[in-house]
């Protein structure tokens, strides 16, 4: 979150509940959520600096932001794959990417096992090639607060060197 540019419009993909949202609008960032059931953001949806839209990404239409675009996009737990070049069109010249889902090897722990919803070794890796800068990436298994195997990355619109936050 500390690579984010300061005031930018931060889209939350996919937000579920809000777990993002909650966080990026808590830190003053207006927050774009989209899911499609939104019932699930509760009182969330009332706060200020968060618009919300219902959307089927999966729908005719998927893409409902073609004139738009954002300093931060956010996608966790969800994986549509014709998505992802529209995700990477919509960052501003700064903006970051910040993706996280499950991958190859989840089907040993249960669902997602479906190839559709699971990300290949690399793949996030592989999509930003040649478009974004690469500031992080994992690929690998968690065992909180379940096991699971994730592959995350978080991939910037810039080329020059960002400040990594000290470990
Ligand atoms: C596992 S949840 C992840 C929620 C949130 N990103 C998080 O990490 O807490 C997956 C979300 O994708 C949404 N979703 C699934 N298919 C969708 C579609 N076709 N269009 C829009 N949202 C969809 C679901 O409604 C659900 O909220």
């Amino acid at each position: 979150m500390h690579l984010v540019p300061a005031g930018a419009d931060v889209l939350d993909l996919a937000c579920g509940t809000g777990r993002h949202t909650a966080l990026f609008s808590a830190s003053g960032f207006k927050v774009t959520a989209v899911d499609r059931d939104i019932s699930q953001l509760g009182v969330l949806a009332e706060r200020k600096n968060i618009e919300v839209h219902q959307v089927d990404l999966e729908g005719e239409t998927n893409w409902p932001f073609s004139n738009r675009s954002f300093g931060a996009i956010v996608v966790a737990n969800y994986l549509h794959r014709p998505l992802i070049p529209h995700l990477i069109s919509a960052l501003e010249p700064g903006g970051v990417l910040i993706y996280e889902t499950f991958a190859a090897g989840n089907e040993q722990f249960g669902k997602p096992s479906n190839p559709n919803f699971l990300l290949e070794p690399g793949e996030l890796m592989d999509v930003v090639a040649g478009k974004l800068t690469v500031v992080a990436y994992e690929h690998g298994v968690l065992h909180h607060p379940r096991s699971a195997v994730v592959q995350r990355i978080c991939a910037m619109n810039r080329s020059d060197p960002v400040v990594l936050q000290p470990r």
